[in-house]
């Protein structure tokens, strides 16, 4: 591997567990202002101490986060829909890679639609994507698009949608996790990350994590699960103590507990747990 698109990726994946945190706060490229990302700047800033990168828009990064922090980016690349224009898969690539470098980015993301109409425009842009990453030295993350027109989110439609981004060439895939979870791990090359999906109780999205990892997942790329907690600075430390630290669930929900609800990281330590 090229010595630049290895270095990009050990800024988010730590060589040192292997695994990673990633805090996703993309929604807002279909969704809108959704719930607790209405002000982008004032949810994502006091979690960066504790993210190993932020994965989001360049609208989003030019405007709301301070370009002094040193946080890693991994910037969504695909979008073009919208929640409500009938044709969410029909996404197309939105940032190119001249300003995905211009923005000191580790990482692009680009979602792909196995199983709708557009799968084959998805794969294609994926594929041009990979090659530019490889030709240029910077990581592609495929994201496992699931949804209601998709296919049913279980081990055999995720494991198709892991391992034909594997065979394009990314990275890191982003998908779900689902009963089975191991055999979409062994059937992908290429390593996993789970998203949290919608908001679901803390003690739930941490046991989805812990099962994750154990199932062969090298970490998380959650949003909603973190940021629409009462707790989220608690959430994303117990997460990542199961992520990088070997946590079991009762270990994770003290580490949740110990943290003082809020939104703001001053009541908090502030160093970051690596
Ligand atoms: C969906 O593709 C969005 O890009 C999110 O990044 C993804 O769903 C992960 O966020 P969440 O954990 O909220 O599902």
């Amino acid at each position: 591997m090229d010595w630049g698109l290895q270095n990009r990726l050990s800024r988010f994946i730590s060589p040192k567990t292997g695994h990673t945190v990633m805090l996703a706060v993309d929604h807002g490229y279909f969704l809108g202002p959704t719930s607790m990302l209405e002000r982008p700047g004032e949810t994502i800033t006091p979690l960066i101490p504790y993210a190993d990168t932020i994965m989001l828009t360049r609208g989003v990064l030019r405007r709301c986060i301070d370009p002094c922090q040193e946080v890693p980016v991994v910037l969504r690349v695909s979008g073009g829909t919208s929640i409500v224009g009938g044709q969410l898969s029909n996404e197309g690539i939105m940032t190119c890679m001249d300003d995905a470098f211009r923005l000191n980015a580790c990482g692009v993301a680009l979602s792909i639609f196995v199983g709708t109409p557009h799968e084959r425009v998805t794969l294609l842009n994926m594929s041009k994507l990979v090659d530019e990453g490889e030709e240029r030295g910077m990581p592609v993350v495929a994201v496992t698009a699931v949804g209601k027109e998709l296919g049913k989110r279980d081990a055999r439609f995720l494991g198709l949608c892991c391992r034909i981004a594997a065979e394009l060439g990314v990275h890191l895939v982003k998908t779900y996790y689902c009963d089975d979870f191991e055999k979409v791990v062994d059937g992908c090359p290429a390593p996993i990350v789970v998203a949290g999906g919608p908001k679901i109780p803390e003690k739930e999205a941490l046991e989805l994590t812990y099962k994750a990892i154990q199932g062969g997942a090298i970490g998380v790329d959650m949003g909603r699960n973190i940021w629409q907690s009462d707790n989220p600075i608690g959430m994303i430390k117990a997460v990542r103590a199961i992520v990088h630290d070997g946590a079991n669930i009762r270990e994770a929900i003290t580490v949740l507990g110990s943290s003082q609800k809020g939104r703001s990281a001053k009541k908090s330590s502030k160093k970051k747990k690596k």
